[in-house]
This record gives C-alpha cells, sequence and structure tokens, in this order.
C-alpha cells in the first residue's frame, strides 16, 4: 500500500468526500486504500508514503466522545456513539520510521460566524509527528449540521485527490483549479 485515506464521519459526507478523493487518488495510482477510522492501523504499513485524513470539524476542531454524541443524538440513532475519532486515532497512531507525505481535509459549515478547522488540528498533530505536510489543509463545504455537501464539493475533492498525487512523484502538488474534469 503506497497510499491511505483515513477518514471520520458522524452523518456521511465526510465519508463521501473521503471517497471522491480516493477515488481522484487511484484514478493515478492504483495502491491507495481507504478506511474509516475505526478500521484504521496504529501503525501504518511500512511502505506507505502518503497518508491522507479527513474528519469533520465539531465544536471548532476534531470531533471528541461528547461532540460525537451530540452529533449521534442528532442523526436520531440510539446506539453508543463510536469511541474513535481521528483526534484519538492520531494519539495511538505510532510515529513514521522513514518519510512519509500527510495532507488532512475536513468538512465544515461555510459562514464566517463559525470558525476551526478540523483539518488544521490534524495537521499540526500530523506535522508533530514527524509526517512531511507538504499540502495546506483542505475544507470541504457542507450546507448545515447534516449536510449536504455544496454542489461542486465531490468533483472538488476528487480533483484534490488527483493533486495529492503529485506529492508521490517528487513534484509539486498540482492545482485542482488548472484540472479539468477528473476521471471517474
Ligand atoms: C456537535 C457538532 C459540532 C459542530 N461544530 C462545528 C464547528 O465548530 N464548525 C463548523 O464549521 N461545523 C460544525 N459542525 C458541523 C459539522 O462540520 C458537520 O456536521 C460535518 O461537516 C458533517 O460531516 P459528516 O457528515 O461527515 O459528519 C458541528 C456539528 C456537530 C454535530
Amino acid at each position: 500500500m503506497r497510499a491511505l485515506v483515513v477518514y471520520e464521519s458522524s452523518f456521511g459526507n465526510t465519508g463521501q468526500v473521503a471517497q471522491a478523493v480516493w477515488q481522484g487518488m487511484f484514478s493515478r495510482m492504483h495502491d491507495v486504500a481507504l478506511l474509516e477510522v475505526g478500521a484504521a492501523p496504529r501503525r501504518l504499513p511500512p511502505e506507505l508514503e502518503l497518508l491522507v485524513v479527513g474528519a469533520p470539524t465539531q465544536a471548532f476542531g476534531m470531533s471528541r466522545p461528547g461532540t460525537r454524541a451530540d452529533a449521534q443524538q442528532k442523526a436520531g440513532e440510539t446506539e453508543a456513539a463510536p469511541t474513535i475519532g481521528v483526534r484519538e486515532w492520531l494519539r495511538e497512531l505510532e510515529p513514521p520510521e522513514r518519510p512519509v507525505h500527510a495532507a488532512t481535509f475536513d468538512t465544515r459549515i461555510h459562514s464566517p460566524h463559525v470558525p476551526g478547522s478540523a483539518a488544521v488540528g490534524a495537521w499540526r498533530v500530523l506535522r508533530r509527528a514527524g509526517f512531511q505536510v507538504a499540502a495546506e489543509a483542505e475544507s470541504f463545504w457542507v450546507m448545515g449540521i447534516k449536510g449536504p455537501l455544496r454542489d461542486g464539493e465531490l468533483d472538488r475533492a476528487r480533483a484534490w485527490g488527483v493533486g495529492l498525487t503529485g506529492l508521490l512523484l517528487g513534484l509539486r502538488p498540482i492545482d485542482p483549479g488548472s484540472l479539468g474534469a477528473p476521471a471517474r
């Protein structure tokens, strides 16, 4: 496995973005996996070259058990909230033994009145852990707490995924705005 996309999602929007990012990456390199955070390993495969982490912004940053429980209540689910989010997974993640590129994204509400970004939080943790966080943290926009995603965000996510594969070619990431329609 050369690349891995790990995501967390309370209502499914970040999951959709993660899948689109994965599709964009897969269109350029086939050795890329997509895993929900609860299924992601604490020790990364030794051959891994690129880690992409995505999470919903909750309470101005990465989720916590309380915000996930809140989200679950809003979703009308009665089972116990998932016990792990990206924040907890990153805390337990073993530092890479050799250079690994990393990039982060989040979903959040596009409003000047709602600050904070889970992607920036994850980006800082990964940088501190020794990952090569070359790409900027990226945000994809939802229209409300449960979504849906804004029109065009999945296309933008695919293009972003294509651009990330440039990191593995030793190139600067491709500017998503310069790309045409991505492969599906
Ligand atoms: C408890 C809770 C707190 C939230 N706090 C924020 C916030 O601080 N900033 C923001 O932009 N969106 C916030 N949101 C909206 C989430 O970003 C939105 O639910 C998420 O992007 C949807 O992604 P998901 O479907 O993958 O869970 C919050 C949502 C919940 C449930």
